[in-house]
């Protein structure tokens, strides 16, 4: 088991340099590459660039590969399925493999009653159906999104996104129907309260606001909310925000509709994030960490709320054999123990970056659950004035260093790593993290 990065030439190494050479003439310009890391491969939480330098992996391909990198068992379950057949459009025609993971779906997603699935390649595509699914089933147009959320850039999932301008800048008009409220972030409280005594007043925006000066709760179809938010900083609610969330939409016939894609598949120590919350939304969009790395995304929901009629809704691609194969693999492999290692190391995570944030004021918060955690970066903890060129400089410090992290909203650094990293591996990762910390302070 390594537990050490192991740098070898500069970075990038001349083979590295030579593809990011090409790329930078031929690729779309849209692409947000943090440095200059060129895959060769990878194995669990470690990863080789093309040059043979060696880093620990805190980002899974962003919060993707949930069972490492080429779990065997993933790899021969897509092996033993591509000798079968590779494609056949569940759109058109039936398989056994997607039948399969509707059926595990049904039986892990928290949702209350019978279950269906939709099955899309991405989860922008998995939050498009969402929201067609949630229009036609009540026959209402209106959507209610949080600020600072990530659903996707599809110009459906897009008018909810609401993570960083430069995502929407140039693309407009948006979608009609999406109003936006403050999400519950506890850290910068929009309402300036406490989380230990809230009642998460910042559904004030929503109740009295939304629903009573835009627009009428009966024109609502959804309320469209990530458990954790996660491009948006890793912000962990308080759960009255979710209870009295579902609350809200069971009064008024809105679906609750929970985008899981980077907070699902056992990336919190729990299946899905809103298991922590204790709340049973009507629609749940999962995709990320659903399949180890191949595309897929799923958009579960109550059964009777997915009755719309044939030709309604489809893709070509979307829940493709390989796909499914390897959903059923992981699903498995995060049952048999992942899901309780992603609690037990993530626990030690929480507990390493607690004791880090004694001896640097830099740390303004940390936050999380199981591997879905952030450590927000403050210039100076009353006013919390963001670090944002700080937490870029951390970025670049770790992977000079050999870890692989990406950031989080503006100033926060998210660890995000393959649910089967050890404890050794993540504390190498939170030494290296010391490291940056100590030069950027
Ligand atoms: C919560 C959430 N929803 C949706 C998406 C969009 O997923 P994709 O990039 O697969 O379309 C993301 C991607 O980061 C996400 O974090």
């Amino acid at each position: 088991m390594i537990t050490k990065p192991d740098i070898k030439t500069a970075l990038p190494g001349p083979k590295a340099a030579a593809i990011i050479a090409r790329d930078a003439k031929r690729v779309s310009t849209s692409y947000t590459r943090e440095y200059p890391f060129v895959m060769a491969k990878g194995e669990g939480a470690v990863v080789e660039d093309v040059d043979g330098n060696v880093f620990l992996d805190c980002a899974a391909g962003i919060a993707v590969t949930g069972t490492g990198h080429s779990h065997p068992d993933v790899v021969k379950a897509i092996v033993d399925q591509a000798h079968q057949y590779l494609h056949m459009s569940g759109t058109d025609f039936y398989y056994e493999p997607q039948v399969a993971l509707a059926e595990a779906i049904a039986g892990i997603v928290p949702i209350d009653g019978e279950v269906r699935s939709f099955f899309g390649n991405s989860g922008t595509e998995a939050n498009e159906a969402a929201l067609k699914l949630a229009r036609y089933s009540t026959k209402r147009v209106n959507v209610i999104a949080f600020l600072g959320s990530f659903h996707g850039r599809t110009l459906g999932s897009l008018a909810a996104t609401s993570s960083r301008a430069i995502q929407r800048r140039g693309f407009g008009p948006m979608m009609p129907g999406m109003f936006h409220a403050p999400y519950a972030n506890c850290y910068r409280c929009p309402v300036g309260l406490k989380p230990e005594t809230c009642q998460a007043e910042c559904l004030g925006f929503v109740e009295e606001q939304i629903l009573v000066h835009l627009v009428s709760p009966d024109e609502v179809a959804g309320i469209l909310v990530e458990p954790i938010q996660g491009e948006g900083g890793y912000v962990v609610p308080a759960k009255v925000f979710h209870q009295r969330l579902r609350e809200l939409t069971a009064t008024h016939g809105m679906m609750l509709i929970m985008d899981e894609v980077q907070s699902g598949m056992g990336r919190t120590g729990k299946m899905f994030a809103a298991e922590h919350f204790g709340v049973k939304p009507d629609i749940v969009t999962i995709a990320k960490g659903i399949a180890s790395g191949l595309p897929l995304s799923v958009t579960a929901a109550r059964a009777d709320v997915m009755n719309w009629p044939p030709g309604a809704h489809a893709s070509t691609f979307g829940g493709n054999p390989l796909s499914c194969a390897a959903a059923l693999e992981t699903i498995k492999i995060l049952q048999n123990g992942l899901m309780k290692n992603a609690e037990t190391v993530g626990a030690h995570l929480v507990d390493r970056l607690l004791a880090l944030k004694e001896k640097y004021p830099l740390i303004g918060d940390v936050r999380g659950k199981g591997l879905m955690v952030g450590a927000e970066l403050v210039r100076d903890r009353v006013t919390k004035e963001r670090a944002t060129t700080e937490r870029d400089r951390i970025v670049q410090e770790m992977f000079k260093r050999g870890v692989l992290i990406l950031g989080a909203g503006r100033n926060a650094l998210r660890f995000a790593p393959p649910l089967v990293i050890t404890t050794a591996q993540i504390d190498t990762i939170v030494d290296i993290f010391e490291d940056a910390l100590k030069i950027v302070k």
